[in-house]
């Protein structure tokens, strides 16, 4: 820590993969091919039989639920709580995005709502497993086998985390999961997906074989920025650069790494054309990937370190609610979100004692304008929109900076709570 300066995020990407892609980027990288070798090793540490590298993890779902015949008239059930390029998905394959509560607590979608959802058209199913929280996968996979709906695991935020020992993505039958530099794994960018099912594998590798591959320039833009990111968010740089150019942009009413990284919300007319072009994965990305691979245990561990401390640092404050877990659910804490009913004013009172926070990129896509005619009363997660903050828990956190974080987040809430007494 210094300067008592903590970012909301660090990136997993470190020296060692900036030196994977400079000897790829000079051709002394080995010639032997990398793709193949990523997806099998990626697909056994999941415990998946096929892995499949695609260019982003919306795309995916796209190819899956093709591959698995979902359509016009179909629909598709997923949280209330997601990223917009999923229900959007959905809706270009000419099926029908159904929105299902989530536990207030847990974040992730209610096994009962998901049952409450189902019609006769109901096709598919996406766990979600949100800010790194595996779903109650029992209890779905016995809802969704009563009624012949296929599983499909959202892993975007949760590569490598457990429910009862298995871990995620090796339990519906068919996942993905994205690799963008924010994640707890990176390919640069680029994303895969695992599935136990032949045919739908064969099918989905022939779409990516008719492709071309990935645009190299785009790669080599995302190890500049991976190498950007490591350097603005280390400790030295961070405190006197990037935070107080958040200061400076929040007093104008913006959040500059959200503008820098966020992305704008909207529904698709047609497959982007760089999926449908570029399709195919490079070297490059692969070499990270496996590097990567390598690391996820230590990457997650220190997740999991930094997370168990915070819920049992954070358990207990008057005004803050802090997340539950799913029987069976091993997270590894890709966010630690928490609630209170002034986050507005806790978000601001962090800021002052150097704790950069977020509300994140998803969003109430049950009462949302670019989903009006899909909308669906989901109360826990309209709530949950309004209340949830992400509290900084990535794996560069040391434990002097827990230690402050919690001490910070105490304090905050104590001055931001009302009857609290303080103010
Ligand atoms: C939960 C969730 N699902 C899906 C996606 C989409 O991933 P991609 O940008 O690779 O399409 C994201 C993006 O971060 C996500 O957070």
């Amino acid at each position: 820590m210094a300067f008592g300066r903590i970012p909301r995020f660090s990136p997993s990407f470190s020296p060692s993969e900036a030196w994977i892609c400079t000897k790829h980027l000079i051709g002394i990288g080995g010639s032997d091919p990398l793709v193949p070798k990523f997806e099998r090793e990626f697909a056994s540490f999941i415990g998946a039989k096929h892995g499949i590298m695609v260019p982003s993890a919306r795309y995916g779902l796209y190819l899956l639920l093709d591959a698995l015949g979902v359509g016009e008239g179909d629909e598709v059930i997923m949280p209330g709580l997601t990223y917009f390029a999923i229900p959007a998905m959905v809706e270009l394959l000419g099926a029908k995005p159904v929105f299902a509560d989530i536990g207030l607590e847990t974040h992730v979608l209610d096994p009962e709502e998901f049952r409450g959802a189902i019609t006769e058209k109901t096709k598919a199913v996406i766990p979600t497993h949100l800010f790194g929280t595996p779903c109650d996968m029992d209890a779905i996979n016995a809802i969704a086998k009563e009624h012949g709906i296929e599983v499909i695991e959202d892993c975007a935020q949760s590569t490598g985390a457990r429910y009862r020992g298995k871990r995620v993505g090796a339990i519906g039958g068919h996942a993905y999961y994205t690799f963008g530099l924010t994640k707890n794994i990176t390919t640069l960018s680029g994303a895969m997906v695992t599935t136990d099912d032949d045919a739908v594998a064969d099918k989905i590798r022939s779409v990516i074989n008719q492709s071309g591959p990935a645009v190299r320039s785009k790669a080599i833009k995302e190890a500049a920025t991976g190498v950007a990111m490591f350097l603005a968010t280390h400790p030295w740089v961070y405190w006197w650069s990037v935070h107080p150019a958040i200061v400076v942009g929040n007093a104008l009413g913006k959040d500059p790494i959200h503008e820098r990284f966020g992305e704008e919300e909207r529904t698709y007319e047609t497959v982007p054309t760089s999926y449908v072009e570029h399709a195919q994965a490079r070297d490059i990305q692969a070499a990270v990937g496996l590097k990567q691979l390598n690391r996820i245990e230590e990457l997650n561990g220190a997740r999991i370190r930094n997370g168990r401390s915070l819920d049992e640092g954070l358990a207990h404050v008057p005004g803050l609610m802090v997340p539950t877990y799913p029987e069976g659910s091993e997270p590894i804490y890709m966010s630690f979100v928490v609630h209170h009913p002034d986050r507005d004013a806790l978000m601001a009172a962090l800021r002052k004692r150097g704790v950069d926070t977020t509300t994140g990129y998803m969003s109430d896509l049950s009462d949302h304008p670019l989903f009006q005619r899909f909308s669906r009363p989901c109360p826990n997660t309209t709530k949950a929109m309004k209340e949830l903050l992400h509290i900084p828990v990535h794996p560069n956190l040391r434990e002097t900076e827990v230690a402050h974080l919690i001490e910070a987040v105490r304090a905050a809430t104590l001055e931001t709570t009302p009857n609290s007494g303080v103010s």
